[in-house]
């Protein structure tokens, strides 16, 4: 009853450097993300093309979109908040543009400074320009399993957003656990209900592992048939408007478990585990996989 295969998305560049004190140069990023190109992942989120003040370490988006060298077969993603950040796409060559919202009325706010209701608005403009333009468009719900001002979120708003951004012509949902506190349980009521409506090649599950469930709530979703996940390289990430988030579920970590279920990725270990090491080097501070602290203790 696993599944055979699953597709891992790394937002490793986006999510993972989206928070980190230690800024990243321009050429480490670009270097990094080449490196991940190589790795068998087919799709990699390389930035965000939002306010340079809201999220400084991701200012050099342009330059990076455009000075990676692509790899025929992976699907390079950024986040898009508004027209602005389409344009940039859109001059960056992106294949698929990633718009985003909370379930959350304050995280919402919090985030990108306006209602839920007056999100709708831009995001269905920048979701019909960019399909105009021959992009594809994934949405991101945040805070489905709760929000860190408000608590508690009703599957109702969770169902509604998704319903809004599906009306708006997105390929894909993806559930973001945005402070890390769901359980195995609440993915399974959540996703019991979200799949009566939508299949499951339409939803993508993004974990954060600050309660360290992130595995957990992966093992949850293949039960209910759910093949698509977004993860980050050693577990870097969080959102900078959501207090208390820490990192991404972890690809290498994701990885080792999936291999050990013979669930196919196409992504080489061992590639992952190096291009860990690299952004480690480049960082200076220790990952949050477990993955790369046992390499370092194996490798003394
Ligand atoms: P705003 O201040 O309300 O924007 O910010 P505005 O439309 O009022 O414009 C104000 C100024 O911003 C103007 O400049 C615009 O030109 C400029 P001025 O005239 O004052 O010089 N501006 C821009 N500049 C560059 N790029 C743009 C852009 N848009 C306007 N795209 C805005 C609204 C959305 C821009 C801001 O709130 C923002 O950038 N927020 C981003 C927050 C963010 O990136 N959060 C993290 C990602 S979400 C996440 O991590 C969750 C996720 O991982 C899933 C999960 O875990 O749940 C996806
Ligand atoms: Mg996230």
């Amino acid at each position: 009853h696993w599944p055979k295969s699953v597709n891992i998305k790394e937002v490793g560049p986006r999510d993972g450097l989206q928070n980190i004190q230690a800024l990243v140069s321009t050429e480490g990023k670009i270097n990094w993300i080449n490196k991940l190109s190589h790795t068998g992942l087919s799709y990699i989120e390389i930035t965000s093309f939002v306010h340079p003040k809201w999220i400084p370490a991701l200012a050099d988006s342009l330059e990076v979109a455009k000075r990676i060298e692509r790899v025929d077969g992976v699907t390079y993603a950024a986040l898009v908040p508004n027209q602005q950040g389409l344009e940039k796409a859109i001059e960056a060559n992106i294949d698929e543009v990633s718009v985003f919202i909370s379930a959350s009325e304050t995280h919402n706010q919090k985030n990108i400074n306006k209602s839920i209701d007056d999100t709708y608005p831009i995001l269905k403009e920048v979701v019909s320009d960019a399909l105009s333009s021959n992009k594809s468009v994934r949405g991101y719900v945040s805070t489905v399993f709760a929000c860190p001002y408000e608590g508690e979120i009703s599957i109702s708003k969770v169902m509604k957003t998704c319903e809004k951004l599906f009306e708006m012509g997105v390929n894909e949902v993806s559930l973001g656990d945005t402070i890390g506190v769901a359980t195995p349980k609440q993915v399974e009521e959540v996703l019991s209900i979200l799949l009566k409506y939508y299949s499951t090649d339409k939803i993508a599950m993004h974990f954060h592992n600050t309660r360290g469930t992130a595995l957990a709530n992966v093992t949850a979703s293949l039960m209910t048939g759910i093949t698509k996940f977004d993860s980050s390289i050693g577990g870097l990430g969080g959102c900078p408007y959501a207090p208390g988030a820490s990192g991404n579920l972890a690809t290498d970590d994701l990885l080792y478990m999936l291999d050990g279920m013979n669930i196919e990725t196409n992504v080489s270990k061992n590639k992952i585990h190096d291009a860990a090491l690299y952004i480690q080097d480049v960082i200076g501070e220790p990952l949050f996989s477990y993955d790369s602290k046992i390499s370092r203790k194996t490798l003394g």
